[in-house]
């Protein structure tokens, strides 16, 4: 059976895509994934692996060449170096912006209709530099942000409340890094302010905002890096463009009131995506802006 849309993977080889490709898999999302690496030999052992998994699924795997990307619907980068226990993500934009220049000379022509995706770090300036380098419009240019932070503060409130976290609207905004924050006033549980919530009302909310900024660094100390978590929330963005599923998410997207990528609500489908106006309380906008500011300044001297 041959399918219509296609998923290249750049990083295939390695844990987080694997975990991406396994996640659609399990998803059963009826879409052909192309593994792509530097190391042919893992992308092809991952392919073979997850190969094993997806004949019970409509979804189809194989490991593939750099030259064939272009041609996706939807292009993963995941491949750079990744953090050692205790290291900022911030520290890797050296070495991650010359692994992305070259990955992004070796994949043209890119389709013009595609969504390239961002998730290796620090991915909000690196999402910056990606269009840039890509020339593609700044709406199918996207990263993951906070989606995955955002989901994790979703699971700690979840526990916390007593309620399943698809009923907890609240997200973390700015920069999936060290000054990421929980936009608290626009946080609700099925519509109605979390913050009135009397369980919230002795909750410490900035030991809440650092327990979600810091929990990458605590699987990172105790495992290495970190994999499941992220592949199935990027998996989820993969799927909503393949099925122009126009979900609002917590992503890293071209914002023009702070003329630049940042961690905030966007709309999300085929075209790539859009943002959303949303009023967070002043104190936040300064938080939002401190991270707009940094992330331009930063992408801007590459
Ligand atoms: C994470 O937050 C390390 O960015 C990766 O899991």
């Amino acid at each position: 059976m041959s399918l219509t849309q296609r998923v290249s993977i750049i990083g295939g080889g390695g844990n987080v895509g694997a975990a991406i490709a396994y996640s659609l898999v399990v998803m059963q999302e009826p879409v052909e994934i192309l593994l792509v690496d530097v190391s042919k030999k893992m992308a092809e052992g991952q392919a073979l692996d997850i190969r094993d998994a997806a004949h019970l699924s409509p979804t189809q795997c194989r490991s593939g060449e750099f030259a064939e990307v272009g041609d996706s619907d939807v292009i993963v980068v995941t491949a750079g170096a990744r953090q050692s226990p205790g290291e900022p993500r911030s520290n890797l934009i050296d070495r991650n912006y010359k692994i992305l220049k070259s990955i992004v000379e070796q994949i043209q022509p890119i389709k013009p209709t595609a969504t390239l995706l961002m998730v290796t770090n620090p991915v909000d300036i690196l999402t910056s530099i990606a269009q840039k380098l890509s020339g593609l419009p700044k709406a199918q240019v996207i990263g993951s942000g906070t989606f995955l932070d955002s989901g994790r503060l979703r699971n700690y409130l979840s526990r916390k409340l007593n309620v399943n976290s698809q009923s907890i609207q609240a997200s973390m905004y700015g920069e999936h890094g060290d000054t990421q924050f929980v936009g608290w006033s626009v946080a609700t549980i099925a519509g109605a302010p979390m913050l009135n919530n009397p369980q919230m009302a002795n909750a410490n909310l900035k030991e809440i905002e650092d327990t979600i900024a810091h929990q990458a660094y605590d699987i990172i100390d105790a495992k290495g890096s970190t994999y499941y978590g992220i592949g199935y929330h990027v998996a989820t963005l993969v799927k909503c463009i393949l099925e122009n599923g126009r979900r609002v998410y917590p992503i890293c997207t071209y914002v023009d009131e702070y003329n630049t990528y940042l961690s905030y609500p966007a709309i999300l489908g085929s075209g790539g995506s859009s943002p959303i106006h949303f009023n967070l309380s002043d104190e936040e906008k300064t938080k939002l802006k401190i991270c707009a500011d940094s992330t331009k300044a930063i992408a801007d001297k590459y």
